[in-house]
């Protein structure tokens, strides 16, 4: 019996700290992945369905996650922020960070690769001001409801409207399949 054996208590008790702290990750990825989800799904519907029974102009307003209730809702509830940046930002508010750069960064490259942009994320665990802060991103892919405001073609009408708006707007001139940008999350662990 090596019940002593200080190799195995050693290694037993690694075990369950790698353990317990992968199922935090797990916890924070599974979050993660389902806010992602939720928000590119409720996006997507309210555009549409505001694009069908108000017209594009009214649809402005709606690209803009304060349009979606779920955003604050989690926000408040958990330790974490949401939000959505591009390598090409429309409102300068969404401007990615360092980090977040290079995420998309890497998402371009394997996208050139050959790469889903479907299947596109990123997590890692980063120190920040003394904070271990959890990092995600999913990437957004550039879809066909999209196109009227971020696509190679924009009528006269929304381009003065996005203009007025947002007169530094880079977020035009995307095909379909392309990376249009990411949600963002950081969560606090
Ligand atoms: C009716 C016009 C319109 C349509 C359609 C539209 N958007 Fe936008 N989009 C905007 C506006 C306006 C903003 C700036 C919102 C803000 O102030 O945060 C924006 C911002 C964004 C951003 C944040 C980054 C940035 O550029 O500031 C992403 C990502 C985005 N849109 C993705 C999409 C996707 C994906 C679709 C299709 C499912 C879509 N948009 C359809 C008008 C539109």
């Amino acid at each position: 019996m090596n019940k002593h054996n200080p190799f195995a208590i050693a290694l037993f008790v690694a075990c369950i700290i790698s353990a317990c702290s992968n199922n935090n990750v797990d916890e924070e990825l599974t979050l993660s992945r389902e806010i992602s989800k939720e928000l590119g799904t409720q996006l997507k519907s309210k555009l549409v369905s505001t694009m069908q029974s108000s017209g594009p102009d009214a649809a402005i307003a709606v690209c803009n996650l304060e349009a979606i209730n779920i955003t604050a809702d989690i926000s408040d509830k958990n330790n974490l922020v949401v939000g959505r940046t591009s390598l090409k930002i429309r409102n300068p508010a969404n401007k990615p960070d360092a980090w977040e750069t290079k995420q998309l960064e890497w998402f371009e490259s394997q996208l050139a690769s050959g790469v889903d942009v479907k299947t596109l994320e990123k997590n890692e665990i980063v120190k920040e001001k003394g904070k271990k802060i959890f990092r995600y991103m999913k990437a957004i892919p550039m879809q066909e409801p999209c196109m009227l405001c971020h696509g190679e073609v924009i009528s006269t009408a929304i381009k003065e409207k996005i203009n007025d708006l947002y007169p530094q707007d880079q977020a035009t001139g995307y095909k379909v399949g392309e990376l249009r940008g990411a949600f963002t999350i950081k969560i606090e662990m």
